[in-house]
């Protein structure tokens, strides 16, 4: 079997994770927790969100967040950017790199953006267009990619199709998120070639939330395919408010924990990571649910209470 080497991790904590906090967290809570983040040798860190601040309160101090972090040199900062207006927020706060985000699902496109998928392929070109001749680094999401929250059927095909409309108006990468964790192996399996075939293997990431329990074996399912890009999150913090029922991404913790076993290299610091979710864990009303970091932790307790 050839899995990759090596493998990116792209770090939603901050973005994916807390934008489905109830609690508040405070602005400088977030930049400490990404100012850690950063020093964990994770290379990519979506900071913010420059959505409408009435759809995201949870985000609504994206510019103040994104001035204060400090950029480690190496680390890319991409925030999320749903329109022209979102654009220009985040270039104003400094970004040098943006996601722009559709979905495979028509009624979760239209819930989450207010928009037909055709519609969001049209906003999204213009700011592509933009963010080009800036040379600001685009990544395109398409979420809802293995189902919806709402009961509309998700093709492999449309999958493809959206994504094939993301790398051709000049995406530099993609993301195919399962939002809202119903994904199983044998759908990565059958998913992954037929956007392979269309689209760099190199340019695509995979964003699984752990909903029902399958995320990681869909990480791996994925690997099998030659993906070595994934999404993940502090502690297995995030979730979609417009995703009834969508618990967060895969646990950072835990695809480092599986990929690390498997020899295979990320350059990530597992110790830092659990330095940062156990920080953030600090401003949250409730525990993480990553397995790794909660093993790793218990098992530090136990070794302080012995020595
Ligand atoms: N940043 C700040 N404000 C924004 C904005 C942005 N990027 N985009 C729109 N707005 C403001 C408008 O100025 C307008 O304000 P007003 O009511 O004070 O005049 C208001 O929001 C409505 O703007 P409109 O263009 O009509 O947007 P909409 O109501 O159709 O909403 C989106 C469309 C895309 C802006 C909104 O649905 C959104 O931000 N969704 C993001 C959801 C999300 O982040 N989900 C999680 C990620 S998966
Ligand atoms: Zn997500």
């Amino acid at each position: 079997m050839h899995l990759p080497k090596r493998v990116t991790i792209f770090e939603m904590g901050a973005r994916d994770g807390l934008q489905n906090e109830a609690a508040h967290v405070p602005t400088d809570v977030k930049v400490a927790f990404i100012d850690r983040l950063s020093a964990t040798g994770l290379r990519w860190i979506e900071a913010t969100s420059f959505v409408s601040p009435k759809a995201i309160p949870q985000l609504a101090d994206a510019s103040e967040v994104f001035a204060r972090i400090r950029k480690a040199p190496g680390v890319r900062y991409p925030v999320l950017v749903p329109n022209l207006k979102g654009y220009a927020r985040a270039r104003a706060a400094g970004a040098d790199a943006i996601a722009v985000f559709t979905a495979a699902s028509e009624t979760f496109t239209q819930r989450n953006i207010n928009m037909s998928i055709a519609q969001s392929l049209d906003v999204f070109r213009e700011v592509v267009a933009q963010a080009k001749a800036d040379g600001v680094w685009v990544r395109g999401y398409v979420s809802t990619a293995f189902g919806s929250p709402f009961g509309d059927v998700v093709t492999a095909q449309s999958v493809v199709d959206v994504s094939v409309a993301l790398m051709a108006m000049g995406c530099d990468a993609l993301s195919i998120g399962d939002t809202i964790g119903v994904g199983v192996p044998s759908q990565v399996a059958e998913l992954v070639p037929q956007l392979a075939a269309q689209i760099p293997l190199e340019r695509i990431a995979m964003h699984f939330h752990d909903t029902r329990g399958t995320a990681l074996a869909n990480v791996y399912a994925a690997l099998q395919c030659g993906i070595a890009a994934f999404d993940a999150s502090a502690g297995g913090l995030g979730g979609c408010p417009y995703a009834p029922g969508a618990t967060g991404n895969v646990g950072t913790e835990d695809v480092l924990y599986l990929l690390h076993g498997m020899g295979i290299e990320t350059g990530v610091d597992l110790a830092a990571v659990r330095a940062a979710s156990r920080f953030i864990a600090g401003a949250l009303d409730h525990a993480l649910t990553s397995k790794a970091f909660a093993a790793l932790e218990a098992a530090d307790a136990r070794a302080t209470a012995a020595s």
